[in-house]
């Protein structure tokens, strides 16, 4: 058995923007080094998907760093650190199923399902909006879209969205390792927790059916003594915050892939079936998060003895790059559904609830953008942001030419 110190591992420096931009050349030199381990700034990297796969399994002896994060970022005490402490990823046992069990029937395929309409709905009104500027920041535009139908689907106003953004944007940098983000972090837990009082207090003044939205079916479960206060806002703070740059830079990644593959693009328009693959092989090909995770008892995996208070992450953002799969670097939308192996979403008891809407809404989305956005061209740069959390493009500006849609939004 060999320990973390005998081995000779290459250093990502995932903190480096340089890296932020292009990863892949690290990648190849971690993996000529060690087939699956490499160190970082703050501890170890799983980069193979098998071992991704096989370890992030193991829930008994990993939990989620949120604790060891708050820590590295000196927030202790502050309002994002005791977010942090107490939010739905930092849950273990019991805890964590007791509040992963409130909002789960909400979460299935057939709800996300059920919310297509309004996420056409929502698309359709965005296009009204932004098309006739002929060009616009794709992720300005993109941003949009996923707040837009978490309000509607939690039931809170959606004239609010304006001045919630900043602080949604701001909480994306949550994981990113970066201490000088942390006064923004704080402005934004304080902006969004009193958001989810405001909206709490007034359903409590105009109830509705039971169940007829997220809102009410948490509020019901506050009543019920099954939930407490403090924790029924921070379940909004984070169904708010936990889809929205993840979507948001999945569906940006995703228009700047079509923008180099025009035939592609064009078909995306008149074929919701190639829509999904699309979908799926964006997540394949190229996604956002990077999942932290601390070992809470010693392990060994493939004769490496990993000891207890090992720091992990867990880039799943590249697990669908993995040489091991066929052509990893091809963008391929009609590869093998079965040989599409990634991790996008993570894996054990944390698995992303809202996976099934998120796939819902950039497959909505991607049809009628292709519609009514033809010919789509950079015109101008775009930036990469941090690597570690969740990852993506800083801004990719577009000019365009405007189009009707092929169908009527229903
Ligand atoms: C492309 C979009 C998305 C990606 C890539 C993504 C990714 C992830 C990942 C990797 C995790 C696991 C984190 C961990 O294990 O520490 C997660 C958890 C979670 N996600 Fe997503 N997510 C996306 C969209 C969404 C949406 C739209 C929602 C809600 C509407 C959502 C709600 C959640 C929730 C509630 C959890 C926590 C589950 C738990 O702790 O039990 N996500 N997501």
């Amino acid at each position: 058995m060999q320990t973390l110190a005998d081995l000779e591992l290459h250093s990502l420096p995932m903190a480096d923007p340089a890296f932020s931009a292009d990863p892949w050349p690290e990648f190849a030199k971690a993996r000529a080094a060690h087939p699956w381990l490499a160190t970082c700034d703050f501890g170890f990297v799983i980069h193979q998907y098998d071992a991704m796969r096989d370890l992030l399994w193991l829930d008994h002896s990993l939990t989620g760093a949120y604790h060891d994060v708050v820590e590295i970022m000196e927030a202790e005490g502050t309002p994002w650190g005791r977010f942090q402490h107490e939010s739905l990823l930092a849950r273990t046992g019991d805890a964590h199923k007791r509040i992963r069990s409130v909002l789960a029937p909400a979460f299935t395929p057939q709800q996300a399902a059920r919310h297509r309409p309004l996420m056409r709905k929502v698309i359709a009104g965005l296009l009204d909006e932004w098309v006739p500027k002929g060009e616009f920041d794709f992720e300005d535009f993109a941003s949009f879209f996923p707040i837009t139908v978490m309000c509607s689907l939690i039931g809170a106003p959606t004239a609010a969205i304006g001045s919630l953004r900043s602080s949604m944007e701001a909480f994306g940098l949550s994981m990113s390792m970066d201490k000088k983000f942390l006064p923004r972090l704080n402005e934004a837990t304080l902006v969004l927790d009193a958001f989810a009082r405001e909206i709490v207090a007034e359903r409590r003044k105009a109830r509705l059916a039971p169940g007829e939205d997220m809102l009410e079916i948490l509020v019901t479960t506050l009543d019920e003594g099954k939930l407490s206060e403090r924790e029924l806002y921070d379940l909004l703070i984070f169904l708010f915050v936990a889809g929205y740059d993840t979507s948001k830079n999945a569906l940006t990644l995703l228009m700047n892939v079509l923008i180099d593959r025009p035939d592609l693009y064009r078909r995306c328009a008149e074929d919701p079936a190639l829509c999904r693959k699309v979908t799926e092989e964006n997540f394949r090909y190229l996604t956002t998060s990077t999942i932290p995770r601390i070992v809470t008892k010693d392990i060994a995996y493939r004769d490496v003895a990993i000891p207890a208070g090992t720091l992990l992450f867990f880039p799943v953002s590249i697990s669908g790059r993995d040489p091991a799969i066929a052509n990893a670097d091809a963008f391929d939308p009609e590869r093998d559904q079965a040989k599409k192996r990634h991790i996008t979403f993570g894996m054990g008891v944390h698995i992303c609830l809202g996976q099934f809407i998120a796939r819902a809404q950039i497959e909505e989305g991607l049809h009628q953008i292709a519609q009514r956005i033809r010919n789509p061209r950079r015109i101008g740069t775009s930036q990469w942001r941090p690597f570690y959390g969740v990852w993506g493009l800083k801004g990719l500006p577009i000019a365009f030419d405007q189009a009707e849609a092929l169908e009527p939004a229903e």
